[in-house]
């Protein structure tokens, strides 16, 4: 297996540790239970910094409320300026007791994971702060937030049509390049994939964040059996629900659950509707293919002038094969990628750009 955890991370240490009485170190080719093997220098935008409470709390004026960006299950985020200029998001650890190793897991996947790809769709991870029992991840600032609040949430112009098609092409390569070996050799399934994980920068490119629950998924063992579904409600697999087996095509049914959330503006679940109305997917998977009905549940926020029946045609068509029940029936990642560029394609086509 070509792994150099160990490596890599002494690399990294030599380069970033700035304080030789740093508290905690981890070493992820233990965490993993891989073996150090040949030297592979990991390529990467940057390095993973290691920071201190301090540098935390003076990058974001203590934690101010004027710098909190959101929150979510892990805890804040902050919006913070380092010593250096460089402006990032710094999420903040807050669990209660009962959750904290669960947490600190979730953190030393991140950290392992995420500092160890470099991908123009993925959010890069800049360094983290371990100073006692403070655990703060520190990411490239993503100017534009989360897809979702842009979607149905507080941004109030919507995205026009070729806007959103860029988003999910970003996000299908970002995925893509995570099922693929990439650099650390193995495929990643995200596992936690979800439109508040797609992030915006200044120029409307998405970015996928969130590696916590990511998994690697070793050559010819491409199935996981957890006691435990991990992941966010209304974008479960129903094949791994009911299983336990976790695959690549996991992603892929919460790419698609995000396809809908794109075209129609709704939500994954909406727990204004009634009961039978609340998911999605079961919503409106059954009218994909039916063109007349499809007008219907198109977001009407959404520019007319911005598509064409055909390019939304096709991408409803695709949404609805990412969420087959079945996984082996779903397209793979890179197909959804050349069809989501043939979809943008045909769009301008059919308004007369040039492109
Ligand atoms: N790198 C970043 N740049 C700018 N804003 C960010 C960044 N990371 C997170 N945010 C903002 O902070 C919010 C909270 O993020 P977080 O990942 O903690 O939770 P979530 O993804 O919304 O939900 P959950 O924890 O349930 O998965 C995001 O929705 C986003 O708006
Ligand atoms: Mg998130």
């Amino acid at each position: 297996m070509p792994f150099s955890f160990i490596s890599a991370w002494k690399k990294r240490r030599r380069s970033n540790t700035r304080d030789h009485t740093d508290p905690w170190i981890y070493k992820p080719a233990e965490y993993w239970g891989i073996e150090d093997q040949t030297p592979q220098p990991t390529k990467r935008r940057h390095g993973s910094s290691i920071f201190t409470l301090k540098e935390m709390e003076e990058s974001t004026c203590s934690f101010s409320d004027e710098n909190l960006l959101g929150k979510g299950g892990f805890g804040r985020v902050y919006k913070g300026t380092l010593q250096s200029g460089e402006v990032v998001a710094i999420k903040k650890m807050e669990l209660p007791p009962s959750k904290k190793a669960e947490g600190e897991r979730e953190f030393r996947v991140e950290v392992d994971i995420l500092s160890r790809l470099d991908h123009p769709n993925l959010v890069s991870l800049i360094g983290y702060c371990a100073d006692g029992k403070h655990r703060f991840l520190v990411y490239e600032y993503m100017q534009k937030g989360n897809l979702q609040d842009h979607l149905n949430g507080s941004c109030e112009k919507k995205m026009d049509w070729p806007s959103r098609l860029k988003v999910a092409i970003g996000a299908s390569r970002g995925l893509a390049y995570l099922h693929s070996n990439s650099e650390v050799g193995i495929p990643i399934v995200h596992r936690d994939f979800k439109s508040t994980n797609v992030l915006l920068n200044g120029n409307f490119e998405a970015k996928i964040s969130d590696f916590g629950l990511a998994k690697l998924m070793p050559e010819g063992q491409e199935i996981d059996v957890t006691a435990r579904v991990l992941g966010t409600f209304g974008y479960f697999d129903p094949e791994y629900t009911s299983t336990g087996k976790l695959t690549l095509q996991s992603d892929v049914y919460a790419f698609g659950v995000v396809l809908l959330e794109l075209l129609t503006g709704r939500r994954a679940i909406d727990l204004n509707q009634g009961p039978s109305d609340r998911n999605l997917v079961v919503q409106v998977r059954h009218i994909l293919n039916d063109r007349k009905k499809l007008r219907k549940v198109i977001d009407p926020e959404m520019a007319r002038s911005s598509y064409t029946i055909e390019s939304i045609a096709m991408f409803a068509n695709l949404a609805s094969r990412c969420v087959r029940v079945k996984s082996r029936e779903r397209p793979s990642m890179p197909e959804c990628v050349k069809e989501l560029q043939l979809i943008f394609c045909t769009n301008a086509k059919g308004l007369g750009h040039a492109f």
